[in-house]
């Protein structure tokens, strides 16, 4: 009798104990706080991420490197949602959470893995929330282009110590959405370009009058004449593309038509991923437009997610049995921004399965240069998430050199530099060292940056405010600017060099960086700029891999014939 009132009081204190998984942050300041509470039924969604088997995640890291690596013996031998089960869930952790989330009266249909296992997507009512978390949720809101949004979120969490060992994160309870990487709009440039066009010499290739309104902006012919872009190729059974949209960052048909008409290529998105809110962006249009042209006839399809949450991102690509090939996501905000490191290092191991099972993505590399989206302050540059994430391809921006097609420099606000948390990784190790060690590279300060970090980013291509971007949106055209743009466009050429692959009867690309570093040749290489954004210190564009435009923009011709001759 005693004996088991001693054990119920132990049990009882066990389970009292609770564990911090990450530390109380503040919400950004671009969210108000809304002072009526919540109520107990609204619902959140949150991600449970299991902890991985012991020793999986370093596997992993070797599977990642040698599918990828041409030199490999196992180049192209990517993994099945199985395989990569087999190796990276734990049983134990997905029962022990999952009986917790029963216990709580989270229902069967509430929880949604990914096919690997070791990510839930989970719907919880705010009480819910509240009890298996031992904390408050708020709500939290701000506007983006006149559209106003509101989300869920606490400052802090915590979990029992009975799933502790199962449980490595929970996300989306204090992670608030980024701030959107949306291109930048030239208003005066608009004006303008009513007024008679942009300033590149170029003959303009979209016609008729509304084409007319392309005239010196960037558009189709630019990018096919500059890449050395192939006409339309018979597409492969398997070739397809996407591009990653947001919170009500949507298109209208007949801005994409318009494009078309105007611009002589046919766009078209063949399916979409995720619901269809009916509210067109500037920038999903100039997504669709560009990429949609550069790779044309491969199926678009245009993953929408309706708030802006990666992780709903990485659950909606991890939950599809066959997710397109070819991933462009303009998405990011800084290193320091980011609740913590774990978090950061869980999206990673998401970002290294992804690649394993030989899909691509591309990450815009961010648009204030060096500086981030925290700015100039601490006499430090501040480092692009994911796009410093050493298992994403991160694309930067140029300009033209002159106002003809030809040479590229480097846009001053494109994003690049280097990971102050993530070390550099072996593929990059001898670009990045002869960078470093370059006279001509004449490096900022050292205090700035840490020089052993991953160097992003990895390629780029014309995204500069000099000769902006063409694009059709609500009815009309606008010159639009930004890696927004670079990252679509590099996106659409690897879709393109995927498609050689598949139609050769061989293995998609998968992650790309290995390959990228491996056939410096195959691109344009730029070779002046620095991407300070205006403002003292930044890398400098020089001969070889730079920490501004990376390996540089594309030569599809010579990429083309490199792909051609892999295993
Ligand atoms: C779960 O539901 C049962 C039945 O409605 C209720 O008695 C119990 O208190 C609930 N438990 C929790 C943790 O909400
Ligand atoms: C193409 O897709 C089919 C069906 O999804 C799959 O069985 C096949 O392995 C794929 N081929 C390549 C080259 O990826
Ligand atoms: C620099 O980066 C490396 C690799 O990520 C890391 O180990 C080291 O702690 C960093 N140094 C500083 C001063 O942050």
């Amino acid at each position: 009798m005693k004996v088991t009132a001693i054990c119920a009081l132990a049990a009882l204190s066990l389970a009292a104990a609770r564990v911090q998984l990450e530390g109380d942050i503040s919400a950004p300041k671009t969210w108000t706080l809304q002072t009526a509470s919540p109520e107990s039924n609204d619902e959140t969604t949150v991600y449970f991420f299991l902890r991985h088997k012991t020793g999986s995640e370093e596997q992993l890291e070797q599977i990642l490197l040698d599918v990828s690596d041409p030199r490999s013996s196992r180049y192209g031998q990517h993994l099945s949602n199985e395989a990569l089960r087999d190796l990276m869930t734990s049983p134990e952790a997905s029962d022990t959470v999952t009986s917790w989330l029963s216990s709580h009266n989270v229902t069967q249909e509430a929880i949604k893995p990914t096919l690997v296992g070791d990510l839930l997507q989970v719907k919880l009512s705010v009480a819910q929330a509240e009890t298996m978390f031992s904390t408050t949720l708020s709500r939290y809101s701000r506007t983006v282009n006149d559209q106003s949004q509101d989300v869920l979120r606490a400052t802090s969490y915590s979990i029992p110590d009975e799933i502790a060992d199962a449980v490595s994160l929970v996300g989306d309870l204090i992670h608030f959405p980024a701030e959107p990487r949306l291109p930048i709009q030239s208003y005066s440039l608009g004006r303008r370009l009513l007024g008679g066009g942009g300033k590149g010499k170029w003959e303009n290739s979209c016609t008729g009058s509304s084409g007319s309104k392309c005239k010196g902006l960037v558009e189709p012919g630019v990018l096919k004449t500059r890449y050395k872009l192939p006409d339309s190729p018979t597409v492969a059974s398997n070739s397809s593309v996407a591009v990653a949209e947001f919170q009500g960052q949507y298109y209208k048909d007949s801005d994409i038509s318009k494009f078309s008409t105007a611009c002589g290529v046919e766009v078209k998105v063949s399916r979409n991923q995720g619901k269809n809110e009916d509210s067109a962006g500037i920038e999903s249009e100039l997504d669709i437009e560009f990429i949609g042209a550069v790779s044309h006839p491969i199926p678009l399809t245009v993953w929408y997610q309706s708030e802006y949450s990666l992780l709903s991102w990485i659950q909606s690509v991890g939950s599809n049995a066959s997710p397109d090939l070819i991933h462009s996501v303009s998405y990011g905000n800084d290193e320091v921004q980011q609740t913590s490191t774990k978090y950061m290092e869980q999206v990673n191991t998401q970002f290294q399965m992804i690649g394993a099972k030989g899909i691509s993505v591309l990450f815009a590399s961010g648009d204030q240069g060096v500086w981030g989206r925290s700015g100039r302050f601490g006499g430090k540059f501040h480092p692009d998430f994911p796009g410093a994430s050493p298992y994403i391809t991160a694309v930067g921006g140029t300009d033209f050199s002159t106002y003809d097609i030809g040479d590229e420099t480097t846009w001053a606000s494109g994003g690049g530099g280097f990971s102050d948390t993530f070390p550099r990784p072996s593929w990059q190790e001898d670009a990045v060292k002869g960078y470093l060690s370059s006279k001509d590279a004449n490096l900022p300060e050292s205090s700035y940056y840490n020089a052993s970090g991953r160097g992003y980013p990895d390629v780029a291509a014309l995204g500069g405010q000099k000769t902006p971007y063409c694009v059709a949106t609500g009815g009309g055209f606008e010159g639009v600017a930004g890696t927004s743009a670079s990252c679509p466009v590099v996106a659409g050429v690897f879709a393109l060099l995927n498609n050689e692959r598949l139609t050769a009867g061989k293995s998609p690309l998968g992650f790309l960086n290995p390959f990228i570093y491996q056939n410096a040749a195959a691109f344009n290489d730029v070779t002046s700029g620095t991407n300070n954004a205006g403002f003292g210190a930044g890398f400098t564009a020089i001969k070889g891999w730079d920490a501004a435009t990376g390996m540089g923009t594309p030569n599809y011709e010579a990429l083309a014939a490199a792909v051609k001759s892999l295993p």
